[in-house]
């Protein structure tokens, strides 16, 4: 790197640090305050926004600079996207027309690319301009999908564990989340399987009702890696239909699925094409998460709505970045499923990380939960609790003292699952840590000598 490019990245994560820092004090400050100013009272959060905090990202973020563990924490791998991809943005880039901006609801070339992809999956004609909306991430086409059809007092359907912003979305609508935690059919042996863990479809059922708006079914999930079945959406399905429900099927995960395992769209089952809004991610698809590029496809009546909030909060996305994953779409189109089509190719790259990372987490007295898809690990930690001393850290939950002690006394770094579950059901997920293994596999060795260093007891675990 040069002298230059070293200053700016300093200076960057001075910033970064510093604006994160101010952000969190500012919070807290007014957390904590019972003398509010006239100042602090008029500009408070507004009230739909009221009890939002910081999410488990900023905290852990933070956690990592402060303290410089090997960082296993957030989902973003390590090493570069495919040469094509970043060709393509390059090519873009220096070609200096294509820098203003373009169409509001999706780029013109990146939605064709999308429609004859998607077409040729869900196996029905889908309208480019009217049955897809391109995004600021997948983060915004949940936002615009959620708070495009939650009305005050509807109810919402969450899953748990769930990518932790569908919670915050909806109550920012006015909705009301329903929880229901996918629970493990038995904990017995040294290994599990994402597959153990289900719904029980009587509790599922008994959460549908009159007003019941929308289920949001995260597949392949994230944090815990589950593909659903044919059976298991099939069941959501015709609860779906039978009491006039939409389903939001977040879907940002759908390349990353390990033999013998298979993703099914809800969207294909019978019927269902016209109540489900499918979610999709370019940072996923091609291993460019900086890119922040998302994308909707659903009918035209319900897209209408996503439409509405997309123009009204962001109107427009990045020019060069649409175009450029236009081109490695369109170059995937020409080899879909072959070897060498890189939707295939990544989840062979990854399956042997996650085995290694399966094996490391086991011998060194961790519990894995294997997933079928994603590339996140969940494990119980809890073997290792005569190990750990947890009284050191001021958290409410295990998990979390679990996670911010081993950064900062072992140098591993994870996240702490039970920030993907609703607070009556928080304790599902204190025994538990995520790892993410999309990482250079020298990182995943180093990770795995860091943790067999610490049940060897060689692990300088003060001077940290
Ligand atoms: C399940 C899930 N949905 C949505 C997103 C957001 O994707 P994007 O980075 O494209 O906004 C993520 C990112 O990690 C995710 O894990």
């Amino acid at each position: 790197m040069s002298v230059l490019g070293k200053i700016s990245g300093n200076l960057a994560f001075t910033y970064f640090k510093s604006v994160i820092n101010r952000s969190l004090n500012v919070q807290l400050a007014l957390f904590s305050s019972t003398n509010m100013s006239e100042i602090e009272k008029k500009f408070q959060l507004p009230k739909a926004y009221r009890g939002s905090k910081p999410s488990v990202w900023v905290e852990y973020i933070q956690l990592a600079a402060d303290y410089k563990p090997l960082n296993l924490g957030q989902g973003f791998p390590d090493y570069p996207p495919p040469q094509y991809v970043t060709d393509a943005l390059v090519e873009v880039a220096s070609n200096r027309n294509g820098h203003q901006y373009t169409r509001g609801f999706g780029h013109p070339r990146l939605v064709q690319a999308l429609s004859k992809l998607y077409s040729k999956i869900i196996g029905r004609e889908i309208n480019p301009l009217t049955e897809i909306l391109t995004t600021l991430g997948a983060y915004e086409a949940l936002y615009a999908a959620i708070t495009g059809h939650v009305d005050v007092g509807d109810e919402v359907i969450i899953i748990e564990p769930f990518f932790d912003c569908y919670e915050p979305m909806v109550r920012y609508a006015g909705g009301i989340p329903k929880f229901i935690a996918l629970k493990p059919k038995s904990t017995e042996g040294d290994v599990l399987s994402s597959k153990d863990f289900v719904l029980d479809r009587s509790e599922l059922e008994g959460l549908f009702n009159s007003k019941t708006k929308l289920i949001i079914v995260n597949n392949p999930n994230n944090p815990l890696g589950k593909v659903f079945s044919l059976e298991e959406l099939t069941f959501i399905a015709d609860l779906c239909k039978k009491h006039n429900v939409l389903c939001i099927s977040d879907e940002v995960y759908e390349w990353l699925v390990y033999k013998p395992h298979k993703h099914i769209r809800i969207a294909t089952l019978p019927d269902m094409w016209e109540r489900t809004i499918t979610i999709g991610s370019a940072g996923k698809t091609f291993s460019v998460t900086g890119w922040k590029l998302g994308w909707a496809y659903c009918p035209a009546n319900l897209m209408f709505n996503l439409q509405m909030i997309h123009q009204n909060s962001v109107y427009t996305g990045c020019t060069p970045i649409q175009e450029a994953a236009a081109i490695a779409f369109e170059k995937e189109l020409t080899r879909l499923g072959s070897e060498d089509c890189y939707f295939n190719a990544i989840s062979k790259e990854l399956e042997p990380k996650r085995d290694f990372m399966a094996k490391f987490l086991q011998e060194t007295g961790f519990k894995p939960i294997v997933p079928e898809g994603g590339y996140f690990m969940m494990a119980d930690w809890t073997p290792l609790e005569s190990q750990v001393n947890l009284e050191s850290e001021q958290d409410k939950y295990k998990d979390y003292k679990f996670t911010k002690w081993m950064a900062k006394k072992v140098g591993l770094q994870g996240i702490p699952p039970s920030a993907f579950y609703g607070d009556d059901h928080k304790h599902l997920g204190e025994n538990f840590v995520r790892y993410c293994f999309i990482k250079r596999d020298e990182c995943l060795e180093d990770a795995a000598k860091i943790l067999h260093n610490w049940k060897a007891g060689k692990t300088a675990q003060t001077s940290k």
